[in-house]
């Protein structure tokens, strides 16, 4: 190869390289479920996961609880994704280099990732981490949730995320398993 060419792909092999090593890594490295749930349904596909995975498995618990009242919550949710507020949370997870894959659990709330959630994204480091997230929801799906994790989290790789229904999310085994086959983790 001449030399000008070789100089000029230097940079996208020394890419290529670096991307190479961030994915070996991380599949040497343990898996984490990290998730927040106001209700339970997120919690029981968290535990699903953790039953095909063998995943450690981590509850975000914010600093003040949200009202037990749905519509309270609901109005009050609102303002935070608006804001893009990430309130105080109680959850620090001090061996968080141990892991290489991380499922990220939480409701759907306003086409988005809850509250809870944005604020563990952004006060941990996730580099060179994969993302596998994981939605419940009543009709929304996945949402915007997704790319607001990629935002958080933009040195990490977002993998194909699963939605599943909030009120099936107790029978959700069959969809999580062929989610997990279809992402090659099982
Ligand atoms: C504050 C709040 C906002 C919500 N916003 C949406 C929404 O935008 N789209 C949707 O499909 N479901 C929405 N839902 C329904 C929840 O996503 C759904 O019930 C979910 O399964 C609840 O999970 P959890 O039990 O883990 O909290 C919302 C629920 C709450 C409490």
């Amino acid at each position: 190869m001449k030399r000008k060419k070789f100089i000029a792909l230097l940079p996208a092999a020394l890419t290529a390289a670096k991307a190479w090593a961030q994915s070996a890594d991380s599949a040497s490295k343990k898996s984490l479920i990290i998730y927040y749930s106001w209700s339970g349904n997120t919690r029981s596909l968290a535990k699903t996961i953790k039953g095909l995975t063998g995943a450690d498995i981590v509850e975000v618990i914010p600093q003040t609880p949200y009202p037990s009242e749905y519509n309270k919550t609901v109005s009050q949710a609102k303002k935070e994704v608006d804001s893009n507020y990430k309130p105080p949370i109680k959850t620090e997870i001090k061996n968080i280099s141990e892991y290489g894959l991380i499922f990220v659990g939480s409701p759907n709330w306003w086409g988005t990732i809850s509250s809870p959630i944005r604020s563990v994204l952004a006060s941990h480091d996730f580099s060179g981490k994969r993302i596998a997230p994981f939605i419940t929801h009543e009709g929304s799906r996945m949402g915007r949730a997704a790319e607001d994790i990629k935002k958080l989290c933009p040195k990490s790789g977002v993998l194909e995320g699963l939605a599943v229904r909030g009120t099936s999310a107790k029978n959700a085994s069959a969809d999580a398993e062929k989610w997990l086959k279809t992402l090659g983790i099982l």
